[in-house]
């Protein structure tokens, strides 16, 4: 496989520990990997992907950093609090109205100086971002574009990676996985997990679920964003329709829709674990594996590793707090 340099955006390796409380009530091992403490602006998953990024930004010149989200993205955020680290700009083009009210993430991204535009209904988005360009390319800087959630055939890498710490790690834990759990939106995260399950030839399952409705020809393109990062950086590999395990029955209302049983499940884990998990990604994501371990579709008695990809601002989000603080107050 080709080298690929990065540059650590955050602090790795992040901790590995068996949640022990929840295991015993699922007669399960379940064991969570912090990648909620990846050290920066309440951390995440994104930093990994951005940590090749960077690097990539940095060698071609960019002074300033464009990436896309809706508007309470955690990939947004984390790359501002990269684009701050190391003297550049950040700009987050954000899909939909501004919100009246700033909260969540939203209030993160301007305290670390990054500018925000809203697409609104009469622009495109490729309109928006070729005048922001411009604009920004006049007054002498030079722009580099990452794709929403960073999930590029380069940013994809960030989790190949991961399969390496974690292999490390659980070798280290005389511990052998049988399943790995994380969320799925744009493919990056669990993407990185299955090339790197498929290329170390691990024998564990790495299990996706949906954080929004996708249908069948999407996961058939994320299926060939895999294999064309496989393909791009020489992994001699291929993923195939039956490397791919994907939920799509925890997606609730829509995507970051506040849901009950998604805030039951942050509820809980709260209050057993200690551990803070999100209303858009972690909450859904437990919640399908306790299901699939009730099920049985998650073997009793097997050694399950959860991913906790961050995103735990988005508790502070209006629409979730105001549910929060009913349901809590
Ligand atoms: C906290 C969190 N978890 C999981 C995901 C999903 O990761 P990916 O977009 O790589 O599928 C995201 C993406 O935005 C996220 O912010």
């Amino acid at each position: 496989m080709k080298d690929v340099d990065k540059i650590n955006t955050g602090f790795f390796n992040t901790p590995i520990h068996k949640l022990n409380n929840i295991s015993k009530e699922y007669n399960c091992n379940i064991y969570i990997k912090r990648d909620d403490m990846t050290g920066f602006a309440f951390g995440g998953n994104k930093l990994r992907k951005l940590n090749y990024l960077l690097k990539d930004a940095l060698d071609k010149g960019c002074d300033t950093l464009l990436t896309y989200g809706g508007p309470q993205t955690n990939h947004g955020r984390l790359t501002a609090s990269v684009a701050v680290r190391y003297g550049m700009k950040c700009i987050i083009i954000m899909d939909g109205k501004k919100p009246e009210e700033a909260s969540g993430n939203l209030i993160l991204d301007k305290m670390m100086n990054a500018d925000l535009y809203f697409v609104e209904e009469i622009d495109s988005k490729d309109e928006i971002k070729d005048r922001v360009i411009e604009k920004y390319e006049k007054k002498g800087h030079k722009v580099y574009e990452i794709p929403v959630g960073g999930s590029s055939t380069l940013g994809i890498l960030g989790y190949f990676d991961a399969v390496k710490e974690i292999n490390q790690q659980t070798k280290d834990m005389k511990l052998e996985l049988d399943y790995i759990v994380c969320g799925y939106g744009s493919a990056g995260t669990y993407g990185g997990l299955v090339l790197g399950k498929k290329y170390f030839k691990n024998n564990y399952n790495v299990i996706g679920i949906c954080v929004s409705n996708k249908s069948e020809n999407q996961i058939e393109e994320d299926r060939k964003y895999m294999n064309n990062s496989a393909d791009e950086f020489d992994m001699n590999i291929k993923i195939n329709e039956e490397d791919l395990w994907i939920e799509k029955g925890f997606v609730g209302e829509g995507y970051n829709i506040p849901d009950n049983k998604t805030r039951e499940i942050i509820y809980y884990v709260a209050s057993k674990e200690g551990i803070i998990l999100d209303p858009c990604y972690t909450g859904k994501a437990f919640n399908g594996m306790l299901q699939l371990i009730r099920d049985k579709r998650i073997k009793p008695d097997s050694n399950i590793l959860f991913i906790h990809t961050g995103g735990t601002p988005g508790i502070y989000i209006k629409e979730h707090l105001e549910h929060i603080k009913k349901e809590l107050w």
